[in-house]
């Protein structure tokens, strides 16, 4: 209990308390005056990157980051550091991930030299349908599918973690969740970005009793900053998962709460529905960049392609040239992010329901035609936009990250979550764990919107085992074979702006990990036709001239969190993201 206590201050003040960290005093690249602005605004008490020679560990937490530190020390592998930090991540952000949720990996091993992608994300239940989100009057209802019973997705983290862990992990199972199971029994002090989750789910948690109990104080308001969260039952569900495995939250008595709850709230998940649940290995989506080999996860997440994609476009400009943050860079970043929207939303989907041409996609040549597209003047209309036209294969083809690297070549970047800020808003009865809304992520119908703003589709529509389509982009480059970065964020679709940019930062304008992470994003996703400017925005000449070229600027924040890790002549350094409470560590 004491250390947690000693950790309220780095908490509340928002200091980084990870060990061992330096500062990093690397010089700042000419031309990037709006980044060191925005660094000095929102980093200036937190340190740098974390440097070792053994392994490299960057959360959004700081009980995970402490977790994989531990299960090092006990001599565990990467990967049982990893299903270490997913556990501990799922107690120190219940509304961000959690076991109600499911998620991707990438994972590369050195001594194979294998790049390996599992999904492991929530699927849609047997008893979904099309039109399950729609009103009577055939409007898409939001408030449906993000919220409540109905918004559920079946649930794959304990299956996705419990198989990658007994394929790939050294340590037993209860070792690695040990951490997990402390920090629960335990409780730590809400944080500012759990608290304001917590104040924005006030309301449906109420209603929810099990939620109520747990995240809601006996006035039935937010717990305040500095209450020391307990996750009793939480606790218990862990400790059964040690000792089990996966079949107790599949086939005993874990799923069965499961589906006494969504039998008694009239939901859609059943016995069948767990029984049935695969973890799925997939084939990552591969592309490179001026000599670097970027490794993403391929659909049913949007994110890789776009990734490659929005590379592809520019690898030509010699954007370094142009300069960090100067217009013309901006410019032609905004109409790469524009483009791959647009094909995000005529193509992506499930990749077992519809044909996703993702070689179409990632190739080199539709990216130069595409990027003849883009005007160097002046900013396109989204209705001048559409998506491009790609050969189909004729073969069918709130949220967490954190990166890890070790000196044995191993790489793994891992996106998991529960979608929305506290999933559904709700809590199975006697497990502590929250539910996803991960079905928000399906379109209700063609057109209609989801919590993202990413427009609906016909391949993106529901159907009973099928799983929605994502925007996480675990990424790993890497050359000569050897991992350089690995990383990713949270942000709904503004992850594919945010890893797609820090990677730019890193490989081609050679900006320092930290920085490359910290300094102002931004975003545009083709439909609204808007460009967001993370504050305080770019210079004001830059500012000016982009408003000029006709792109509708908001400067408003990006909301990602990067996490990263990178190797540089064997140093391993670890960075997290100063917008939130992650923290990085090294040896
Ligand atoms: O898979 C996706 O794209 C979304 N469910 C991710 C949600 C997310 O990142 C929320 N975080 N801010």
């Amino acid at each position: 209990m004491k250390k947690h206590i000693l950790l309220l201050p780095c908490l509340l003040l928002f200091i980084q308390c990870s060990v061992p960290v330096k500062k990093a005093d690397a010089p700042v690249p000419q031309g990037a005056e709006a980044y060191i602005l925005a660094k000095a605004e929102r980093a200036e008490h937190k340190s740098a990157e974390a440097v070792g020679t053994h392994y490299a560990v960057s959360t959004q937490g700081i009980f995970a980051t402490q977790a994989a530190k531990k299960i090092f020390a006990q001599k565990g592998n990467i990967i049982d550091a990893a299903v270490a930090v997913s556990f501990a991540i799922a107690v120190e952000r219940p509304h961000s991930t959690g076991l109600g949720g499911g998620g991707f990996m990438l994972f590369h091993e050195g001594k194979t030299k294998k790049t390996y992608a599992i999904d492991f994300r929530e699927r849609a239940p047997l008893l979904a349908t099309e039109k399950m989100f729609l009103k009577a009057d055939g409007t898409a209802d939001s408030n449906l599918s993000q919220n409540g019973i109905m918004s559920a997705g079946v649930p794959g983290m304990v299956a996705g973690l419990i198989e990658i862990h007994k394929r790939f992990g050294k340590l037993p199972l209860s070792k690695v969740i040990a951490p997990a199971i402390d920090l629960a029994e335990n409780g730590f002090p809400v944080y500012p970005n759990l608290k304001n989750a917590l104040d924005n789910k006030q309301e449906l948690l109420k209603k929810d009793p099990a939620a109520r109990e747990i995240f809601l104080d006996n006035k039935e308001k937010a717990w305040p900053m500095g209450h020391i969260l307990v996750q009793k039952d939480l606790a218990k569900t862990l400790r059964k998962i040690a000792k089990n495995g996966k079949k107790i939250f599949y086939n005993g008595e874990i799923g069965d709460a499961f589906v006494k709850f969504f039998a008694d709230q009239k939901g859609l998940l059943s016995k069948k529905d767990l029984l049935g649940y695969q973890v799925k290995w997939r084939e990552p989506v591969k592309g490179n960049y001026k000599g670097f080999e970027i490794y993403s996860m391929p659909p049913p997440s949007s994110g890789g392609i776009h990734v490659v994609q929005f590379l592809n476009q520019l690898e030509n400009d010699n954007l370094k040239e142009k300069g960090l943050l100067s217009t013309t860079s901006i410019n032609l970043a905004a109409q790469s992010l524009q483009a791959a929207f647009a094909d995000r939303a005529e193509y992506l989907g499930d990749p077992d329901f519809v044909n996703v041409p993702t070689k179409g996609l990632t190739d080199k040549e539709y990216a130069a035609r595409r990027r003849k597209e883009f005007s160097e003047t002046t900013a396109r209309p989204s209705t001048a936009v559409g998506h491009g036209f790609v050969v189909p294969p004729h073969e069918s083809t709130q949220t967490t990250h954190f990166s890890l690297m070790d000196d044995q070549g191993n790489a793994i970047a891992s996106t998991q979550t529960i979608n929305g800020q506290m999933g559904a808003s709700m809590v199975v009865p006697g497990t502590g764990i929250v539910l996803n809304n991960e079905m928000d992520d399906f379109s209700a119908k063609p057109g209609a919107s989801n919590l993202f703003g990413a427009i609906g589709t016909n391949a993106n529509a529901i159907v009973p085992k099928k799983t929605p389509l994502s925007s996480m982009s675990p990424t790993i480059v890497m050359k000569d074979g050897i991992p350089k970065l690995a990383i990713g964020a949270p942000g709904g679709t503004r992850i594919i702006s945010c890893v797609a940019q820090s990677i730019l930062n890193y490989i081609e304008f050679n900006v320092p990990l930290y920085e490359s992470i910290t300094m102002i994003r931004y975003h545009h996703q083709w439909l609204p036709d808007v460009l967001d400017i993370d504050p305080p925005g770019p210079r004001p000449e830059v500012l000016r001239d982009l408003e000029r070229m006709g792109y509708k600027v908001q400067i408003r924040e990006v909301p990602c969190s990067v996490m990263a890790v990178a190797h540089e002549d064997k140093i391993l350094k670890g960075a997290a993201d100063p917008r939130d409470i992650g923290t990085s560590v090294a040896n």
